[in-house]
């Protein structure tokens, strides 16, 4: 997702089909090894060399560390004291920690019990500069720096206390080197470290958030992101996932702001000498990693409730907006009890608090018992929220709460196995929304959300396997992509669907139990699942997570009497055409085959282990279809011959497959004809067949593949033809809907009228757009307010068609807006204006101060989308300011977002050079894989071009002189 947070389901994918050649998959060798030629011509397939790393040695760690710190929200400075309770395991005379961007002023170590002052060591209070960093003032003396804290704690006499004499920084590697003038023997002590850093605008570490009070004044609240390698810029600490320790936190604030951590307060005391400032102290937390640690020092008011299972559950919101955060905290005091019983496993922490923060670069992080979310991500206002938002923070907080258990409670020992955390979380928040809102039917937009665009992605060269191997932070915030989350997520779905519910509960309570406060890796989950189920968990889910890549399945029938005769074969599915080559990578590749005789059970389960297989399936009638990948639940594509596939799309049509499975047909088709296993037109001819889909999963898929070849076919001079066929796809179905909810509509319903109107009034439906221009007008003067649902399709009408007087009023709109919702909503439509002057207004607007700075990344990338000119002025933009853009992002995955939402459109060889070239001179380690895999997608849109643009234009033509009859 992730990251889905800018914008659902931004990302999406190729298609299709086509006569099957009988040995398949050769018949492309020439195309696909020409195109894979290309990339190695371009220095395209081959990774970048990786950075030198090494893990924290492990000589010394950490038991417990007592933290204090004092920000202030005005210097955008804080001052830190720890003191760490440690363990010496080997006699050393250096302690190595991370530590990035944060000055240390003195450091020393008191070993426990060591009451005789040793010989030779002179007390003293050793100040040494070791570095001076460019983005604060650095106190002129270490006294400066000494604010009271830790009243209570011990006193320790320095006599016994060994200063360091040395701070090393490597900034490269984010660590210190702390050398002390004698050895520290093996045993427990603590290390006191004072230190000194910036509350930096860059939304990790301790860093500001910026907002405006209800009177208009712009104010500072202090948080943290710490998720991925960024404790280490809030204080020196052992960050890395396996070195948990427990942490006493204490917060010296303003007496008026609300301060916040993992745990409950358990002390609140004035400060001495300054009667503003309090001091707030938490209880102790359990063992737990560092990388969810989390404080929030700000102005913010609640919401509370208590779950049926005891935990007191808070959700915090900006101030005067409690009313807001009133539908998460449903979602919250339901799901807690719904993890609980799952796993069988109590959420161990007293209390939960969600907290909306300003500026915030992820979508939300599962900070064990503070966990922080987007505004948007959180707060539902009953007016003027819409549809699609409610249902995202439903999904968000089943996510992260998921974490609270796995990743919390049990953490992933290293981060390759990051995906187990996200690949997880983002499976079960499904199951949780499920749970809490069936009319949803939030499996079935798992399949369009996550699984096809993990299969979009993973069709890729420059993929990778779920599980890699990162060391440098750079590689691993690189792993936040939609491997580890939405292909994590969907071979769990098919191994909770080959376990079954049952036994897979039970293989996670195993496992739960078994690493709780601990650490865990991949192989320790297959095996409690394997314990509890008996099957082979880890041979069939290696061939998942070690390799890249999944397989495409052909398959043909003879009918022989009563019997049907299935033969299948696999072969690595590739965008470029099937793999060929030798030593073509092999699956265990669960499989269910369904008739049309009963379409929603599967007439027969088998696991595929080899490269091919006979299948004989008993009392199938000639007149019957046979359907391979029951739910689309298991993580391949599907080749049918062509007297298969011939069978199976009256099924599209009279709805008599079911709608997952005729979603999933649709887009297997389509992602074969992108890589010109069959013909585009083959696709647009099934396309036609969804006139009477009813669903709303079914039409949003459909909808993003047409966006996909409408994007591709800008590049042509028939893009309004295929604008044609759009209205003629979309119009039954916006006939029939109306702009009106009629009585009895749900949650799915509003969200297809959001999505036809939009698709029609985008693609210049004139009844649409007439309409939607009245409606926006009687909107803007106040007479009639559009509902919240239809804000976004309206929106995007009026701008496309419109001009800089609309362009205008929808920026009027946005200054008014007091939701962040609604800012959104606006921005992410702003790039669909079609003049150059008002592209270019769009894109300063985006690094505005009216834009939020999580946020610039779905302006920028809305006017790449948004239309021909767009992409290349979203490009130069982003060359002009790369500067700007980086720093502002400081790496982090935001910067891989915002190349993929601005290039991926290209579609002309050369462009994928001229990518190429920019980010050679223009570093950005955290995006280069996204930059090679960039660059591939432009060759394979030039390619897919070159392949079927004119049959394309002709298949339209003929189809304009006569329209297919209903
Ligand atoms: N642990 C992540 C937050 C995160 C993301 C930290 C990237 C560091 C880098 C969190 O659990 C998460 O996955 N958030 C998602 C939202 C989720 C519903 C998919 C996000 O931020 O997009
Ligand atoms: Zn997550």
């Amino acid at each position: 997702m992730w990251l889905a947070a800018a914008a659902p389901s931004l990302a999406r994918r190729l298609l299709f089909l086509g006569p099957p050649p009988p040995p398949l998959l050769l018949l492309l060798l020439s195309r696909s090894s020409r195109c894979r030629r290309r990339l190695h011509s371009l220095g395209l397939a081959a990774m970048p060399e990786k950075r030198p790393f090494e893990r924290l040695p492990a000589d010394v760690c950490p038991i417990n560390y007592s933290l204090c710190l004092k920000p202030d929200l005005l210097d955008f400075t804080f001052e830190g004291k720890l003191e760490a309770s440690a363990q010496v395991r080997q006699a050393t005379n250096q302690i190595v920690m991370n530590c990035a961007d944060i000055d240390i002023i003195t450091a020393s170590y008191v070993p426990e019990g060591d009451e005789v002052p040793r010989p030779g060591i002179e007390p003293r209070l050793l100040s040494v500069k070791a570095r001076s960093p460019n983005h604060w003032t650095a106190r002129e003396s270490p006294t400066d720096c000494v604010f009271r804290c830790f009243d209570n704690r011990k006193q320790f006499s320095d006599n016994f206390e060994i200063h360091a004499t040395g701070f090393n920084y490597q900034n490269e590697d984010e660590k210190v080197t702390l050398s002390f003038p004698s050895t520290l023997q093996p045993g427990t002590g603590t290390l006191k470290i004072d230190f000194v850093g910036e509350l930096n605008d860059k939304m990790k570490g301790f860093y500001r958030s910026k907002y405006t009070t209800p009177s208009g004044e712009v104010r500072y609240a202090a948080v943290t992101q710490f998720e991925a390698t960024d404790a280490r810029r809030a204080f020196p600490c052992w960050d890395e996932p396996a070195i948990k320790a427990t942490f006493d936190i204490s917060l010296v604030v303003p007496k008026d702001r609300v301060a916040l951590s993992n745990m409950n307060v358990i002390d609140r005391k004035p400060y001495p000498d300054d009667e503003n400032v309090v001091e707030v102290k938490f209880a102790r937390t359990p063992v737990m990693s560092t990388y969810l640690v989390a404080f929030v020092v700000g102005e913010y008011d609640f919401v509370e409730t208590r779950s049926k299972d005891g935990v007191c559950v808070r959700v915090y919101t900006p101030v005067g907006k409690a009313e807001q955060g009133k539908f998460a905290l449903e979602v919250a005091a339901k799901t807690l009890p719904f993890y609980k019983d799952y796993f069988n496993v109590p959420y161990p922490l007293p209390k939960i608090d969600l907290i909306a923060i300003a500026d915030f670069a992820a979508g939300a992080m599962e900070n064990w018992g503070l966990v922080t979310y987007r505004e948007t991500a959180l707060l539902i206002d009953p007016k003027n929220s819409c549809s699609s938002s409610r249902q995202w923070v439903a999904l968000v907080v089943g996510h992260e709460l998921a974490h609270q258990w796995f990743g919390n409670l049990v953490t992933m020992e290293w981060w390759t196995h990051l995906w187990l955390n996200e690949g997880f979380a983002s499976w079960i928040e499904y199951l949780c929304v499920d749970h809490c809102f069936p009319e949803y039917d939030i499996w079935t937009q798992f399949v369009s959300a996550d699984y096809t665009r993990a299969q979009e992605l993973d069709a890729l060269d420059n993929s990778h396997p779920i599980e890699v191997s990162v060391g440098h932070p750079s590689e691993v915030d690189e792993i936040f992509d939609a491997i580890s989350y939405s292909k994590g997520a969907s071979v769990i779905r098919m191994l909770h669907d080959y376990i079954g519910d049952k036994d897979f509960k039970k293989g996670m309570n195993m496992y739960l139990t078994k690493f709780q406060q601990k650490n865990a890796a991949t192989e320790d989950l297959w095996e409690s699942l394997e314990n509890a189920s008996g099957k082979p968990i880890a041979a069939v889910m290696n061939t998942w997570t070690k390799q890249m890549g999944f397989p495409l399945i052909y398959v043909e029938a003879e009918q022989i009497e009563d019997d049907r005769l299935l033969s299948l074969s696999q072969r690595k599915f590739c965008a470029s055409g099937p793999y060929v080559g030798e030593d073509c990578p092999q699956w265990m590749v669960p499989i269910t085959i369904s008739t049309s005789e009963d379409s929603s059970h599967a007439k027969m389960k088998i696991l595929m282990d080899k490269p091919e297989m006979n299948i004989v399936l008993k009392d199938v009638k000639p007149d019957q279809w046979v359907k391979l990948n029951l739910g689309t639940v298991g993580f391949y594509r599907t080749q049918y011959s062509s007297a298969m596939l011939e069978s199976l799309l009256p099924g599209i049509r009279d709805l008599s497959l079911p709608p997952v499975d005729r979603l999933g047909l649709q887009n297997d088709l389509f992602s074969l004809a992108r890589a010109g296993i069959i013909s585009t037109v083959e696709v647009l001819k099934v396309m036609e067949a969804f006139v009477n889909e009813p669903n709303y999963t079914v039409w949003s898929d459909l909808s993003c593949n047409l966006g996909i070849l409408s994007t591709l076919l800008s590049h042509t001079d028939f893009y309004e033809e295929i604008q044609e066929f759009v209205k003629d796809v979309f119009s039954p179905i916006g006939e029939r809907l109306g702009w009106d909810p009629k009585p009895g509509e749900g949650h799915l319903d509003a969200l297809l009228r959001g999505l036809v109107l939009g698709k029609l009034g985008k693609a210049g439906h004139k009844a649409t757009l007439e309409e939607a221009r009245r409606r926006f007008k009687d909107h803007v003067e106040g007479k009639q307010i559009l509902s919240a649902d239809l804000r976004s399709p309206v929106y995007l009408t009026v701008l496309k068609h419109g001009d800089g007087t609309t362009l205008d009023i929808m920026l009027k709109l946005h200054k008014q807006a007091d939701m962040q919702e609604e800012k959104n909503r606006i921005e992410r439509v702003l790039g669909a204006t079609l003049s150059p002057e008002l592209i270019q207004k769009v894109l300063t607007f985006a690094l505005s101060e009216e834009v939020r700075p999580q946020d610039t990344v779905s302006v920028i990338g809305g006017v790449a989308g948004g239309s021909k000119h767009g992409r290349k002025a979203a490009w130069k933009f982003i060359k002009d300011n790369w500067e700007e853009l980086y720093n502002r992002y400081q790496g982090g995955f935001l910067i891989s977002r915002l190349i993929k939402l601005s290039v991926e459109g290209f579609a002309v060889d050369k462009m994928a050079g001229e990518v190429k070239a920019f980010f050679e001179s223009h570093p950005a380690p955290s995006a280069e894989r996204t930059i090679q895999q960039c660059c591939e997608n432009i060759l394979l849109n030039a390619a897919w071009l070159k392949r079927d643009a004119e049959s394309i234009h002709q298949y339209l033509l003929q189809r304009k002189a006569s329209p297919p009859t209903a």
